[in-house]
C-alpha cells in the first residue's frame, strides 16, 4: 500500500511537472505573454524566438522597445526606426550542456546576415539590449565559447551554435504580382463595360475625368499603368479665379496687447516650379502673417472668408476662451463665403503656435491657409541666447507636370493615407536658404503644417543641434539630437550651431516602402541650405550652447502632477478605421499589404492608389473603450481642475493601420509613457504622434472650460470622422 501511494505521488508529480513545463512554454509566446504595463501590438513589435529541432524546450520572446526620445519616437537621421530589444528567455540549459560553450549571445542580422549586430550576452529572464536600426531583421541567440572568442571578436563570422531564432514583422513582406493581377481585372472590366460594378464606376465617373490631374508616379516605384485610370468619386475642386493677386511672402506683425487686425482668407496666385497656380492665402501672403505677441496678451482678429468653402480660424495650441476656438459647429457657426467673424485671441503660454482653418483642412490648409503665432515669454532668459531666429513652416504639395493635383469638392480624396505631396515646402517655397557666420547659434521654430507627412529633418554638415521646447513649453531639460521628427501640427524649437564654414544642407530623410517589390529604400528631399561663412559669429554663444540647460520652472510645474502619473487610466480611446465600400482594387491590395505596417508611413509611394479612396468610402474612428461610442457620439465631461489620464491605443488590426497625430484643443497634456516605457524628459504638448500599433498614456491638465475637440490632425482623417468633443465645466 505505501509503495503504491508513493508510486501514485510520483506519477502525480511527473504529470504536474510536465504540465507546468507546458504552461511555461505556452506562456512565453508573443500571443500569450502578459505584461503589467501596456505594450505595443505584439504582431508588429514582439518576436517569438524558437529553438532549432535539435534543441528542445528552450523558448523566448523579444519585444521591440523604442528607446527614449524627445520626439516620442526614436528614429535615426536616415529615417530608420530604432529599437532596443527586451529578451525574455526561459529554460536555457547551461551553455556547457550544448558543447564547449560558456555563454549565450544575442544578435540582430539583416536577411543576408549583413549587417550583423552583436547585441550582447543574454541569460534566462529578461535582458534589455540595443540597438537595432534595421528595416527587417532576424534575431539569433547563439551559444558561444567565451566572451572574447572568435565569433565575438569578429562579428562577421557567427560561429557559435544557434539556440533560438526569430524574424521581425517586416520579414513577412514578400514581392508580389497581386497588383499586376488586379490591374488586369481592372482593364478587363473597363473593356467589357463592367455592367455597373464598382470598377467600371471608377472608370467613368459622372464628373468627367478629363478635369482631374493625374497624380505623378513615385519615381522609384513601378506600378501597373492600369491603375492610372482610377478616379476619385468626387468632383475636382480648383480655386478660382485665375487672375487672383500675386501672393507676397509673409510679413511679421508685432502686436501689442489689445491690438486689432484684419485677416482675410482669399485666393492668391503663386509661382511655383516655373508655373503660375491659384492657391489660397491669408492677407495675400504665404504663409499667413507671422504674428508676434507677448505672453498673456490678447489681440482682436477680424476674419473674413473669401474662399469658396465655409470655414473658421482655429488658433492651434492656445488655451484661449472657448468661444474663439474656431471649431465650426462646436464653438461657432461656420463662416460662410463672404462672411466674417471676430476673434479675441488670448496667449497664455509662451512658444510657437499656429492658426489654420478648421473645416476642409484637406483643401484649405493644403492650399496655403496657415500662419505662425510666436508668443514671447515675459522671462528675459526663457531661452538661452541665440544669434538669430528662423520660423519655418514645413509642408508638402502634390504637383504633377501639368500642375497641382485638385482636391475633392464634396469630400476629401486620399482618405486612407492622407495626401502626401511629392514636393516639400518651407514657408511655402521649395527651397529655404540662410547665410550665417561660422559659430552662429540659430534658433529654429518648426511647425509641421502638412496634411499627413511626418518629417524627419537633419542637417548634413558641421551642425550641432539641441531641442529646447515643443508645443506649449520648454522641456524639463534640453537634449542633444541628431534629427528632428515632427508630426503634423507639432512644434519643436531647436537650437543649431553651425561650427565650420561651408554649405550645410537641411534634408528630410526617411525609409520608404515599395510594397510590390517588398523593399525599403531611402527617400531624401533637400529642403534648403545654410551657407556658413568664414567670418566668426559675434557675439559667440558657443559656451552657453555647449551646455544643456535644465529648466527648473518647468520641472517644478510638472512636479505638481507627478502624484497622478501612476494612477489608473481614466479614459481609453481606440484609434481605428471603418472602411466602407472601397473602390476596386483597394481592398485586396490593402489586405495583402496589411501583413506588415510600418510604425510610421513616411511617404506616399503609390500615388495612383492613394488618391482614389474618398471621404465617401472611409470612416476613421475614435472609439471610447468604456462605452463603445464613436467620434461625435462620445460625450466626455470633465471639470476645471481635473487631471485626466487618457490612454490612446492605435489599432494595428485596422484595414489600413497607420500613425495618427492626436491633438487636443484648449488644454495641455504630458506624454507620460509610450508602450509602457516612461518618458524621462517631459514637455507640455497639444499633439502626440501615435505610431501604428503603439499605446500612449497622456495626462491632461484640464484648466479651460468649454466644448473642446480631440481629433487626429491628418487633414483627411479629421474630415472623415476621426474627431470628438469633450465638455469642461467650471
Ligand atoms: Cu490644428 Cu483642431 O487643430
Ligand atoms: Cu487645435
Ligand atoms: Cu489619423
Amino acid at each position: 500500500m505505501p509503495r503504491l501511494r508513493a508510486l501514485a505521488l510520483l506519477i502525480v508529480a511527473i504529470v504536474a511537472r510536465g504540465g507546468h513545463a507546458d504552461v511555461q512554454r505556452q506562456a512565453i509566446t508573443c500571443a500569450t505573454a502578459q505584461s503589467p504595463a501596456p505594450v505595443a501590438d505584439p504582431d508588429l513589435y514582439c518576436i517569438d524566438l524558437l529553438p532549432p529541432l535539435a534543441i528542445d524546450g528552450v523558448g523566448g520572446v523579444a519585444r521591440l522597445v523604442p528607446p527614449a526620445s524627445p520626439f516620442g519616437i526614436a528614429v535615426s537621421p536616415a529615417g530608420e526606426m530604432l529599437y532596443d530589444v527586451l529578451f525574455d528567455l526561459r529554460d536555457l540549459p547551461a551553455p556547457s550542456a550544448l558543447g564547449a560553450y560558456t555563454t549565450f549571445v544575442a544578435w540582430a542580422a539583416a536577411p543576408q546576415m549583413n549587417p550583423l549586430i552583436k547585441l550582447g550576452e543574454v541569460r534566462n529572464g529578461t535582458t534589455r539590449l540595443g540597438r537595432v536600426n534595421l528595416d527587417r531583421f532576424l534575431l539569433i541567440v547563439t551559444a558561444e565559447p567565451t566572451v572574447g572568442a572568435a565569433s565575438l571578436a569578429n562579428p562577421a563570422a557567427l560561429t557559435g551554435r544557434i539556440v533560438l531564432r526569430g524574424t521581425s514583422a517586416a520579414m513577412r513582406m514578400q514581392p508580389h504580382d497581386l497588383a499586376f493581377f488586379l490591374a488586369g481585372l481592372l482593364e478587363q472590366k473597363a473593356a467589357t463595360g463592367g455592367g455597373g460594378d464598382h470598377a467600371a464606376h471608377q472608370q467613368a465617373p459622372a464628373h468627367g475625368d478629363a478635369s482631374w490631374t493625374q497624380p505623378p508616379m513615385h519615381p522609384d516605384v513601378a506600378m501597373p499603368p492600369a491603375f492610372m485610370s482610377l478616379r476619385p468619386d468626387v468632383a475636382p475642386y480648383r480655386p478660382a479665379p485665375e487672375d487672383a493677386p500675386l501672393a507676397r511672402p509673409r510679413e511679421l506683425l508685432r502686436l501689442r496687447d489689445g491690438a486689432a487686425i484684419d485677416l482675410v482668407a482669399a485666393p492668391v496666385r503663386r509661382v511655383l516650379f516655373g508655373r503660375t497656380v491659384t492657391m489660397l492665402g491669408f492677407n495675400g501672403q504665404y504663409p499667413g502673417p507671422l504674428i508676434e505677441v507677448a505672453e498673456a496678451s490678447t489681440i482682436v482678429v477680424r476674419f473674413t472668408n473669401r474662399t469658396g468653402f465655409e470655414t473658421a480660424v482655429h488658433w492651434h495650441g492656445l488655451r484661449l476662451d472657448n468661444r474663439f476656438d474656431g471649431a465650426p459647429h462646436v464653438t461657432q457657426d461656420p463662416v460662410p463665403p463672404g462672411g466674417s467673424f471676430t476673434y479675441r485671441v488670448f496667449f497664455p503660454d509662451a512658444g510657437i503656435y499656429w492658426y489654420h482653418p478648421h473645416h476642409r483642412e484637406d483643401v484649405l490648409q493644403d492650399l496655403g491657409l496657415y500662419g505662425n503665432l510666436l508668443v514671447r515669454s515675459r522671462e528675459p532668459d526663457y531661452f538661452a541666447p541665440a544669434n538669430r531666429e528662423e520660423v519655418l513652416m514645413l509642408d508638402d504639395l502634390l504637383v504633377a507636370e501639368s500642375g497641382p493635383v485638385e482636391h475633392g469638392r464634396e469630400a476629401p480624396t486620399h482618405a486612407l493615407m492622407g495626401r502626401f505631396g511629392n514636393v516639400l515646402l518651407v514657408n511655402g517655397e521649395p527651397r529655404w536658404e540662410a547665410a550665417v557666420p561660422r559659430g552662429e547659434v540659430v534658433r529654429l521654430f518648426l511647425t509641421n503644417v502638412s496634411s499627413t507627412r511626418v518629417f524627419n529633418l537633419s542637417f548634413q554638415g558641421a551642425a550641432r543641434m539641441k531641442v529646447v521646447a515643443s508645443d506649449l513649453s520648454r522641456y524639463e531639460r534640453e537634449a542633444w539630437v541628431e534629427n528632428v521628427t515632427i508630426a503634423p501640427a507639432e512644434r519643436y524649437v531647436v537650437d543649431v550651431r553651425f561650427d565650420a564654414p561651408g554649405d550645410v544642407r537641411l534634408v528630410n530623410r526617411v525609409r520608404a516602402i515599395d510594397h510590390i517589390m517588398a523593399r525599403f529604400f531611402d527617400e531624401t528631399h533637400e529642403l534648403g541650405v545654410v551657407r556658413v561663412s568664414d567670418r566668426p559669429a559675434a557675439p559667440d554663444h558657443g559656451p552657453s550652447f555647449a551646455r544643456l540647460r535644465p529648466n527648473a520652472s518647468v520641472v517644478a510645474d510638472i512636479a505638481k502632477f507627478r502624484r497622478h502619473f501612476d494612477r489608473p487610466v481614466d479614459r481609453e480611446l481606440l484609434v481605428t478605421l471603418r472602411a466602407g465600400d472601397l473602390p476596386f482594387p483597394l481592398r485586396p491590395l490593402m489586405s495583402y499589404e496589411s501583413v506588415y505596417r510600418n510604425p510610421v508611413e513616411w511617404t506616399g509611394t503609390m500615388p495612383e492608389m492613394d488618391w482614389v479612396a474618398t471621404g465617401r468610402q472611409v470612416r476613421w474612428t475614435l472609439q471610447d473603450r468604456a462605452t463603445g461610442r464613436e467620434n461625435m457620439e462620445i460625450d466626455w465631461r470633465f471639470k476645471v481642475g481635473d487631471v485626466v489620464k487618457l490612454r490612446l491605443v492605435n489599432d494595428r488590426g485596422a484595414l489600413h493601420a497607420m500613425q495618427h497625430p492626436i491633438h487636443i484643443h484648449g488644454q495641455r497634456f504630458l506624454v507620460l509613457s509610450v508602450n509602457g516605457v516612461p518618458n524621462e524628459n517631459l514637455v507640455w504638448k497639444d499633439t502626440v504622434l501615435l505610431p501604428t500599433g503603439f499605446v500612449a498614456d497622456v495626462l491632461v491638465d484640464v484648466t479651460n472650460p468649454g466644448k473642446w475637440m480631440l481629433h487626429c490632425h491628418v487633414a483627411e482623417h479629421i474630415e472623415t470622422g476621426m474627431r470628438m468633443v469633450f465638455e469642461v465645466n467650471k
